[in-house]
């Protein structure tokens, strides 16, 4: 595991677009693992700024999004769907028919889920983006006493449904359920980029990634990964030796 300390967030943000961009450049036919909330938004900006200024093109890139909120249609404009048109895909060239994010109105989710496995078979991702919940979630992997390896729905914590309210009108309007790419396939990523910025992060970070590894914390499974970079801000890194 490599960690990169920064001091502010906006530093972080810059750095991680580079790596996804580099990515990108290298290999134009890349397949990035995504993710929303608030942390990538600085990145996505950085990402369009950079499109903008060096005519990279995102034509042939393909993605998959961790997650999506249960119940809420794409169309709805706190879904991830509609985070990811605002932040990314409606400022840049990426290819509709290449971009993947669990549809999370399904009428069958367990086929909905099914069918999201079978796609990331086909495209192994070789970036996966996370970003981390203060409860130490990856994608909507919840703390638990077990982890599912493959996309699934789930039931969001308490906690998780409190952070995510600033994005509605009111507490109860947040879904409480979603669908999540697995540990399994977030862990299949050849590479994997964290990025974990402001102090109430500090502690989880701590625990992600200098804890035990446990189910208590999903983030601490990445460190049974072999590629992982970590990008902190001064706040997130201050309890990490
Ligand atoms: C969202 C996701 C979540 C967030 C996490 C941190 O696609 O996968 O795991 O990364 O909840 O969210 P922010 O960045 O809003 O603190």
């Amino acid at each position: 595991m490599q960690i990169k300390r920064f001091e502010r967030k906006e530093e972080v943000a810059l750095h991680a677009a580079e790596l996804i961009l580099n990515t990108v450049a290298e290999r134009p036919d890349a397949v990035l693992g995504l993710a929303t909330g608030s942390t990538p938004i600085g990145i996505y900006e950085k990402m369009v700024e950079s499109y903008r200024r060096r005519s990279l093109s995102f034509r042939s890139v393909t993605t998959f999004n961790l997650d999506e909120y249960a119940g809420l249609p794409a169309s709805h404009e706190q879904s991830y769907a509609s985070y990811m048109t605002r932040h990314l895909f409606g400022h840049t060239d990426f290819d509709p028919s290449r971009t993947h994010i669990p549809n999370g109105d399904a009428d069958d989710p367990a086929a909905e889920c099914a069918a999201y496995d079978e796609l990331l078979r086909k495209h192994p991702i070789d970036l996966q983006l996370l970003g981390l919940g203060h409860n130490g979630h990856i994608g909507f992997n919840e703390p638990g006493s077990a982890l599912a390896g493959g996309t699934h729905v789930v039931e969001l914590k308490l906690a998780t449904r409190e952070a995510n309210a600033r994005f509605f009108t009111a507490p109860s309007k947040v879904p409480a359920r979603a669908i999540t790419m697995g540990i399994g396939s977030i862990l299949k990523s050849r590479a994997i980029l964290l990025v974990v910025t402001g102090p109430d992060k500090a502690e989880i970070v701590r625990e992600s990634l200098a804890g035990p590894i446990t189910t208590a914390c999903p983030a601490s499974l990445l460190q049974t990964h072999a590629n992982v970079t970590v990008l902190l801000d001064r706040d997130a890194g201050r309890k990490l030796n």
